[in-house]
This record gives C-alpha cells, sequence and structure tokens, in this order.
C-alpha cells in the first residue's frame, strides 16, 4: 500500500516536472564543458550517430533515388537552382522568390539537408521538414496543400508557367521551342487536376483537391515500405518500380491498404485506357505537324507554330500527361477527363 501511494507520488511528481516543462523557459542549467567554437560537450550527436544503421539505411536508399543520382543538378542558373540545387531551394525557402539571386556555385544535389534540418538544433528537431507548408502553384490558378510532407514535394514537382499561355476564347498562341509544355514534373498539377487546358466534351472535370489520390499525398505511394528483393524502391528511393530478376517490378505496398484487390498499377486498366487515349491525340498531332513522332512541338524562333488556344491547349494537355508519366494514376478521373475532351476536340 505505502509503495503504491510512493508509486502515485512519483508519477504526481513526474506530472509536474512534465507540465512545468511547457512553462516558460527556465534558467540556463549548468555548461558542459565547451569546445573552442563556444558548442556545449553534451550535445545529442549520439540521437543519430550511434550503433543503429537508420542513416545508412536511408543513404543506401537516397543512392536509388534520381535526387541524388539524376545529374541535373548542374542546372544551377537562377531559374532552374531553385528545384534542381540544394542551395538554390534552401535559398528561396527564405526568400519567398521563383528564381535565386545568383548562379549557384558548386551546386549540391538534393540530399537529406534539402528536406530536413539537418544539423540546425542538433536534436531530434532536426528530422523536421525544411517546409510543409501549401504551396501556390506556378501555372494553374491554384493553392495545393496535400496536408502535411507531400506539401515538400509540391514545390519542385509542379509545371512551370506556361509561355506562351493559350487562352480559351483568346488570341492564336505563337510557341517558339521544341519543349513547349509543362516543364518534366507536372504531378503537383495532376494530383492535385489543375493546370490542364479545359476543353469543353462529354466528361466533366472534377473539383480540384477532390480525388482520393491528392489525400493520400506523394509520400504515401512513393515512400511505401521497401518491397522484397527490391531495395531500389519505396522508402528514400522515392521510386515506384525496381529491377528485380531482369524484369521490372512495381511497389504496390502504397497502394493495397486503400485497394485491397489491387495486383498491379494498370488496376481496372486505367493505365491501359490512358495509354490509348494518349497514342490516339499523338498520331492526331504527327499527321497535323505539330508533334515528331518522339513528342517534340515541331516550332523554333525562326518557325514558329502559330495554332488556335484550343490548339496550343491540346498539346499542352498531351505534354502535361507525358511528363506526368503516371499514366493517369496521379488522378485518374481528371486525367480520362482532359484526355477525352483532347480528342473529341481534334475531331476524334
Ligand atoms: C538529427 C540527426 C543528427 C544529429 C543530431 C547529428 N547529425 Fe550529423 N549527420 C546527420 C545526417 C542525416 C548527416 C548526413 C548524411 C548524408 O548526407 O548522407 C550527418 C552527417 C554528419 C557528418 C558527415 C559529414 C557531413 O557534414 O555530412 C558528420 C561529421 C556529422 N554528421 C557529425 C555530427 C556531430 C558532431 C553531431 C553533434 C554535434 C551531429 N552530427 C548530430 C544527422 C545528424
Ligand atoms: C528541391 C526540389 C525537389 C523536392 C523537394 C523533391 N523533388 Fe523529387 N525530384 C526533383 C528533381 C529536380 C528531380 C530530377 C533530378 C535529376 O534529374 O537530377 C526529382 C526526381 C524525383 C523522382 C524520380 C523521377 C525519375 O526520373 O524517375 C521521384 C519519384 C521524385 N522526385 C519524387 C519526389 C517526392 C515524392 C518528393 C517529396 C517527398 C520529392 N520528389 C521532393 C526535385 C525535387
Ligand atoms: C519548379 C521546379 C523546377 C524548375 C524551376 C526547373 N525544373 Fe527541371 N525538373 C524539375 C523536376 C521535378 C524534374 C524531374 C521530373 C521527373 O523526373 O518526373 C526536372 C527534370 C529536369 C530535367 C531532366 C529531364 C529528363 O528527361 O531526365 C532537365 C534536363 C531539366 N529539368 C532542366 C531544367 C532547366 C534547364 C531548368 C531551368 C530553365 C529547370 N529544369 C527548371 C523541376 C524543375
Ligand atoms: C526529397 C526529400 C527527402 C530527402 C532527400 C530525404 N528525406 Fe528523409 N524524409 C522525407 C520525408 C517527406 C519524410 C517523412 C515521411 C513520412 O511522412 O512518413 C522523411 C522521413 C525520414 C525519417 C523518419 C523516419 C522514417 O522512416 O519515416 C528519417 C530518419 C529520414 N527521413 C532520414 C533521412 C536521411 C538520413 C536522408 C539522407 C540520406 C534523408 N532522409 C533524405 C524526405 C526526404
Ligand atoms: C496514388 C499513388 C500515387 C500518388 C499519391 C503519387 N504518385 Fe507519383 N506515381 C505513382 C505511380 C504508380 C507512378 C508510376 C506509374 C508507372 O510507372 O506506370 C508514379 C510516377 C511518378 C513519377 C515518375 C517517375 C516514376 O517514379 O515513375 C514522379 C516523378 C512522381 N510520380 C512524383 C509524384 C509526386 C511529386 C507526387 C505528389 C505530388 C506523387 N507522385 C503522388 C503513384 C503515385
Ligand atoms: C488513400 C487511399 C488510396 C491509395 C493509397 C491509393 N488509392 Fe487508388 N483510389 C482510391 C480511391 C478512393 C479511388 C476511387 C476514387 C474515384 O475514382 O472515384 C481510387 C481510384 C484508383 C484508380 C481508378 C480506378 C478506376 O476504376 O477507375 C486506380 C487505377 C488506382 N486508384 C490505382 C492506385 C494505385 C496504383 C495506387 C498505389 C500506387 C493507389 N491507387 C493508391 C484510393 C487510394
Amino acid at each position: 500500500m505505502i509503495s503504491l501511494l510512493g508509486g502515485f507520488a512519483l508519477l504526481i511528481a513526474g506530472a509536474v516536472l512534465l507540465s512545468s516543462c511547457e512553462g516558460p523557459a527556465g534558467p540556463p542549467g549548468l555548461d558542459g564543458e565547451d569546445g573552442e567554437d563556444g558548442r556545449d560537450a553534451n550535445e545529442t550527436c549520439i540521437i543519430c550517430h550511434n550503433a543503429e544503421v537508420v542513416l545508412l539505411a536511408k543513404q543506401q536508399q537516397t543512392l536509388s533515388s534520381h535526387h541524388l543520382t539524376g545529374g541535373n543538378y548542374g542546372r544551377n542558373h537562377t531559374d532552374c537552382a531553385v528545384c534542381h540545387t540544394h542551395q538554390g531551394f534552401i535559398e528561396v525557402q527564405a526568400t519567398g522568390l521563383l528564381e535565386t539571386a545568383n548562379t549557384i556555385d558548386d551546386p549540391a544535389p538534393i540530399n537529406c539537408r534539402t528536406c530536413h534540418l539537418i544539423h540546425h538544433n542538433y536534436d531530434e528537431s532536426d528530422w523536421g521538414l525544411v517546409t510543409t507548408s501549401a504551396v501556390d502553384l506556378r501555372h494553374g490558378d491554384a493553392t495545393v496543400d496535400l496536408g502535411g510532407s507531400d506539401n515538400l514535394c509540391v514545390n519542385c514537382h509542379q509545371s512551370l508557367a506556361l509561355n506562351p499561355l493559350p487562352v480559351p476564347g483568346g488570341a492564336d498562341v505563337s510557341i517558339v521551342s521544341s519543349r513547349y509544355g509543362p516543364h518534366h514534373g507536372p504531378q503537383a498539377n495532376t494530383l492535385w487536376g489543375v493546370g490542364g487546358y479545359e476543353i469543353e466534351g462529354s466528361k466533366s472535370y472534377p473539383a480540384p483537391g477532390t480525388h482520393a489520390h491528392a489525400n493520400a499525398g506523394c509520400v504515401m505511394c512513393h515512400m511505401a515500405e521497401v518491397p522484397y528483393g527490391g531495395v531500389t524502391a519505396g522508402g528514400h528511393t522515392f521510386n515506384m518500380t525496381y529491377e528485380y530478376h531482369g524484369s521490372t517490378e512495381e511497389n504496390i505496398n502504397g497502394c493495397v491498404g486503400c485497394h485491397q484487390s489491387l495486383e498491379e498499377f494498370d488496376y481496372n486498366d486505367l493505365q491501359t485506357e490512358v495509354e490509348g487515349l494518349m497514342a490516339q491525340i499523338q498520331a492526331i498531332m504527327v499527321t497535323n505537324g505539330w508533334l515528331t513522332e518522339s513528342g517534340s512541338v515541331i516550332a523554333s524562333s525562326g518557325t514558329p507554330l502559330v495554332l488556335s488556344p484550343d490548339e496550343a491547349g491540346a498539346i499542352v494537355n498531351f505534354k502535361t500527361m507525358e511528363e506526368d508519366r503516371s499514366h493517369g494514376i496521379h488522378n485518374p478521373v481528371y486525367t480520362v477527363a482532359l484526355l477525352t475532351n483532347t480528342l473529341e476536340s481534334l475531331g476524334k
């Protein structure tokens, strides 16, 4: 009985101590022996640098991630460095601008410190993400909020502003680049369901942000559990597919929590349908002399491609879904609507 009461008193004392932690900061404790740089000697490096292999496992995974291996971190000009270099991304998180002030010297690829606050406080809070705020898209009138960690990805995986921007009912546009389109990573736009050129047609467009996959966010699918035998997918590889015994396998670990019967990405033949629509659209655009067989726009500053807004919008839609590279998975309903209506507008 006495020991029980004693235990209770300890509990209460503990609770008082704990709750006092939330009050105003108390006086500083005794200092440890400081190093020459003035840092406390009793810092907590061992929270992360210890006998565990958490760091090693994550490092190995990032070595299979295009963030580290894609090789495009040499894109260090002010307008590219914001997404392609570590330093550029960190700089614009502070300035809120869309470009860096200068070209980035000694560019570094996207790494632990680009996403996490590593070596800021030297405690667990360093695992916090550099940003989790909602993002105002560069193209498409929307603020995307995937609700936390996923917003980090949205900063970089979004369409660039279109130049020229076709406006429904507006003037003809003059395209002067073979790379006309949203750039390579429009995934946040497609996931949210914005930024396509919404041509009227037999399918209606869902309201932005309403598909269940936007709720899933990037992390649930791309950072799902690493699959058996496939250490180059899932987790910090961010990859959806991996090579195993000579064939390309899909990591469905992130899907089966919601789709119990799903065995492949081409669930209910969605990807087959999307690829069919894409092939028909591309064939027409090749015949029209707008695209090459490999999907480049046939345009240059010397020989501009002048099109009506709807025609240019059709190219935008095709390029957006091509660059999205999920073959409809990011937003099944929006993708099918956009491509079906695009095909109809091209006279099919
Ligand atoms: C919150 C976890 C965490 C804490 C706490 C932490 N580190 Fe690190 N440390 C990391 C990570 C993550 C890396 C980068 C690994 C990579 O880039 O692959 C790293 C890298 C390093 C490196 C390798 C060189 C470099 O800069 O990349 C050294 C040395 C290092 N830390 C020392 C320390 C010391 C000393 C402390 C304590 C004063 C400390 N770390 C506290 C997570 C931590
Ligand atoms: C700082 C900008 C930035 C952030 C933040 C970012 N990415 Fe990336 N991501 C890139 C760039 C740039 C590439 C291409 C790298 C290259 O080619 O050198 C890329 C590549 C990828 C790839 C590989 C694409 C391929 O070609 O196979 C995937 C998948 C990916 N990112 C998913 C994510 C996810 C999920 C998140 C959020 C957890 C995220 N990214 C956060 C910029 C970013
Ligand atoms: C808003 C962020 C952002 C900006 C700004 C940006 N990129 Fe990218 N870029 C990405 C992302 C994300 C990827 C990877 C997409 C993927 O793999 O699906 C990428 C991929 C690339 C690739 C690889 C394409 C491939 O097929 O492997 C090249 C090259 C590239 N970007 C060049 C540039 C250049 C040049 C600039 C500046 C004029 C630039 N990017 C500006 C986000 C951006
Ligand atoms: C492109 C961004 C990105 C990069 C690069 C990155 N991380 Fe992460 N990391 C994340 C996100 C997002 C989460 C949160 C995942 C979630 O919400 O479940 C995370 C979670 C973690 C966690 C939490 C534990 C866990 O398993 O969920 C650890 C530890 C971690 N990362 C370590 C690292 C280390 C070490 C590196 C470098 C080798 C690294 N990360 C690189 C985005 C990144
Ligand atoms: C519902 C699950 C899901 C969500 C949510 C999701 N993705 Fe994907 N994503 C996929 C699948 C599946 C593929 C690959 C399809 C294939 O290979 O056939 C893919 C492809 C990609 C690719 C092309 C490279 C690759 O790995 O194949 C990038 C880059 C990408 N997604 C980034 C993102 C980003 C960034 C987000 C969040 C804004 C996101 N995805 C949200 C499932 C998802
Ligand atoms: C958070 C839960 C969730 C996750 C995770 C998720 N899905 Fe879905 N998915 C849904 C819901 C709900 C729908 C139905 C929404 C709608 O289209 O009306 C759906 C629709 C789909 C469709 C369209 C099906 C059809 O009949 O038209 C496909 C394909 C699909 N998901 C594939 C995937 C794949 C592949 C993954 C993993 C990479 C995945 N989903 C992850 C919830 C999820």
